[in-house]
């Protein structure tokens, strides 16, 4: 059994992660943080709860970050950043609106003493939002990084970017925030970057499987999936869509949904004018810098729609 932390930015991705790491009889969600990212803060902890509250999942949510660490906002406008983004997400899911209340304590309140509590050294960090609140928590207590053994990313790209020309969304959002976990010395940070997301993606095949099965958050999930699928299908090209962050929980069942892998130091730009939020990963062999990722290439689309199902079985 894993036990696990998830932050996220409850968009329909992380939805049906969150799904996954509530049902899957391997893992044990401990509790859940929301940060703002692809809808604001508000919307990101309102869809969280709807998804726990469909499945009747009692995990505590912890509301987090609203703003970047250092930014106002986005460095964009959101609706100037959506035209034509196959990524767009709505502000609400498409779930009847929550009956939980959020949890009192803060986001980062929570993760400190989560993860400074000896009792819970076991408990992997799986973050598929802008890393604002991980940040946010490393500088408030500097001990934590090394108390945090593993950390499950959802963010960059090693070749091309979904939000610019080189950056992905997650570290765009906050490059400040994702620079400073990758200098810290949290014990081993494992990225899924867009190069290992859009190896894996899933069809509509995959949504009638869903169909099949008839439980809430199959039904939930198939629903989600027709939406991304319509919202990335190209003339031409076979309807399909990545589920970004429902790769990292899978990870955590299956390490052998990863099928390629590199270990190299990584940093992201903080400062370029075309590269924001890039993630620059030196693959020189006689870099200096301290390897501190280890980098998903390709998954095995097989493997990730194998432990979405044995979740989707699950009725929580
Ligand atoms: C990431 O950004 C968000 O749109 C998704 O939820 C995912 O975490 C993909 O770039
Ligand atoms: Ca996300």
């Amino acid at each position: 059994m894993t036990r696990l932390v998830l932050d996220c930015d409850t968009g329909t991705d992380d939805a049906i992660a969150i799904f996954v790491a509530a049902l899957h009889p391997e893992l044990e969600l401990m509790a859940v943080s929301t940060v703002n990212g692809n809808v604001a803060l508000e919307n990101t902890t309102e869809n969280t709860l709807r998804v726990l509250d469909l499945i009747g999942a009692k995990v505590p949510v912890h509301a987090g970050a609203s703003r970047p660490l250092v930014r106002p906002d986005f460095p964009i406008p959101r609706d100037i950043l959506n035209a034509g983004n196959p990524e767009f997400q709505v502000a609400y899911l498409d779930l009847p609106p929550s009956r939980t209340p959020v949890h009192e304590t803060p986001a980062v309140r929570m993760l400190i003493d989560t993860f400074m509590d000896p009792a819970n050294a076991d408990i992997v960090l799986v973050a598929t939002g802008p890393l604002t609140n991980v940040a946010l928590a490393l500088a408030a207590e500097p001990r934590l990084a090394r108390k945090i053994s593993r950390l499950v990313l959802m963010g960059g790209a090693h070749l091309g970017g979904n939000v610019t020309a080189t950056a992905e969304f997650n570290f765009w959002v906050d490059p400040e925030a994702a620079r400073a976990v990758f200098s810290s010395d949290i014990g081993e940070i494992v990225v899924m970057p867009l190069d290992a997301t859009h190896s894996a993606p899933l069809i509509l095949a995959d949504c009638d499987a869903f169909d099949r099965l008839g439980t809430p958050a199959a039904t939930a999930c198939s629903r989600f999936l027709r939406h991304r699928i319509e919202q990335y299908h190209q003339e031409g090209d076979t309807p399909s869509a990545p589920v970004h962050d429902a790769l990292c929980i899978a990870y955590l069942v299956r390490e052998d949904v990863i099928t390629a892998w590199g270990h190299y130091p990584v940093s992201i730009e903080t400062a370029g004018e075309q590269t924001l939020g890039q993630m620059v990963v030196d693959t020189r062999p006689w870099a200096t810098a301290r390897v501190n990722a280890a980098i998903a290439y390709k998954a095995s689309v097989d493997i990730f729609r194998d432990v979405l199902m044995t979740a989707f079985k699950a009725t929580g």
